[in-house]
């Protein structure tokens, strides 16, 4: 038996990662809490450091090159490095005894995600399935509806492909009619976006997709405000999360939409293949779609096997956000984001094209190039010298992802490698 409970390596790798980053007392003392030292991740006593230590250390505990600056945690973000070795070490002892691991202990801990997802997210349990990502729960949904031929979906021209291939589905195969909203950018009011989808519903819309923060300028939609405009209207909400868990502190319950779904390898900084899908209690009736029908646990006769070392590791960076706090890490993104904003608004040839109301904004902040500077010639330049940034084909434009471990200084020499294409 003692060789199914396997020695934590956790408590090497963090003792290992302390020594090599040569952390003050202060730092030690701060994770030397027993439950601490025995999850490696769970910075229960990160209160007792300042925002710098704290997102310094987070910094430390990722895999990033050295040298790196990391602004694309939008597209994809890197996981702490004992989450990385604890999923390696999951897999060697599942090898071990595979079906004896995977149906047993492993199995039954890779059931604790759920509720953890749960808890992160403001949700109950059975309100959770987890995923492999956002487009697999948007699509989970959209291939399980009810409709009727000429029903409508409202959504916008700023949504993502992995989002728009469950509306295309619709279309396609039980023939729904898209309708796109024309996004403003950057966009001025809440009432501007309210307005602008109460202006285009109509009696046939059924399904309305918005995402909770836009992958292509970084808006936040009032999502609370959009709920209740609906409320009483036979409409599904979907709101698609790619952008905002990880980044933002999040409470479904209050947000009040019917569907919402997320990756946790973006922002979550979770393993790859990670995602929660959430149906409020009161829809579940209307998502009927086979892949569910064993039940929303994460393994089921519908399910079929699962990488439990995979879920195990995304239940550990959820604890590892819950810890430091969904809100402080909200306040350190939006932070880092108001500095990049102010700095990009300096620069006179180029369109900031996301919203700097305090409402409206997130840790996404995106501008337009003049035309005479390519993005992509800029996005390669700037690969090749050690900064990732995102190019949005759309408005020839670039997009930074202001997450927790970066600093105003990594958006500096952006900023000073972006000045010599414009100089
Ligand atoms: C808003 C939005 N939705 C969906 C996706 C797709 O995410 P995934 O590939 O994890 O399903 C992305 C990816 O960038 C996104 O930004």
């Amino acid at each position: 038996m003692d060789k199914l409970v396997s020695h934590n390596p956790l408590m090497d790798t963090r003792r290992g990662l302390l020594k090599k980053v040569g952390l003050s007392a202060l730092m030690a003392s701060a994770f030397s809490g027993s439950s601490v030292m025995a999850q490696g991740l769970n910075f229960a006593e990160s209160g007792n450091l300042s925002d710098d230590q704290l997102f310094s250390e987070v910094r430390n505990q990722l895999m990033l090159h050295e040298d790196l600056i990391y602004l694309n945690t939008g597209t994809l973000g890197p996981a702490p490095k004992l989450i990385h070795d604890k999923i390696t070490a999951l897999m060697t002892r599942l090898e071990a005894n595979p079906a004896i691991e995977n149906f047993g202990p492993m199995g039954e801990e890779m059931e604790l995600t759920r509720g953890k997802a749960a808890k992160f997210i403001g949700a109950d349990e059975d309100e959770i399935i987890l995923t492999r990502n956002t487009t697999e729960g948007i699509s989970l949904v959209c291939s399980g509806i009810e409709w009727k031929e000429g029903d409508e979906i409202l959504t916008t021209n700023h949504e993502h492909g992995g989002a728009e291939t469950g509306l295309n589905f619709l279309a396609a195969t039980k023939g729904a009619v898209i309708n796109k909203v024309t996004m403003p950018y950057p966009a001025t009011s809440k009432q501007q976006l309210l307005d602008l989808v109460a202006a285009n519903l109509t009696e046939r819309t059924k399904l309305l997709l918005l995402s909770h923060v836009e992958t292509v300028t970084g808006l936040r939609w009032p999502i609370k405000e959009v709920a209740e405009l609906i409320a009483g209207r036979d409409i599904l909400f979907i709101v698609d999360g790619a952008q905002a868990p990880g980044m933002l502190d999040i409470n479904l319950h209050d947000l009040g939409c019917d569907v919402y779904a997320c990756s946790g390898h973006k922002w979550i900084m979770g393993p790859k293949e990670t995602g929660i899908l959430y149906l409020k209690k009161d829809i579940q009736d209307q998502v009927s779609n086979v892949f569910l029908t064993g039940g929303y646990g994460t393994y089921s006769a519908s399910s079929g096997t699962r990488n439990a070392p995979t879920i195990i590791g995304f239940g550990d960076v959820l604890d590892w956000h819950m810890a430091m706090g969904t809100k402080r890490i909200e306040a350190r993104c939006m932070g880092l984001a108001k500095y990049c904003q102010e700095k990009l608004q300096e620069i006179e040839e180029i369109d900031v094209i996301s919203s700097d109301d305090p409402e409206l904004s997130s840790a996404i902040v995106s501008f337009s190039l003049p035309k005479a500077v390519r993005n992509g010639a800029v996005f390669r330049d700037m690969r090749d010298q050690g900064i990732t940034i995102k190019r949005l084909p759309q408005y020839n434009a670039i997009r930074i992802s202001n997450h927790m471990f970066t600093t105003n200084k990594d958006v500096d020499q952006m900023l000073s490698k972006l000045k010599e294409y414009l100089a």
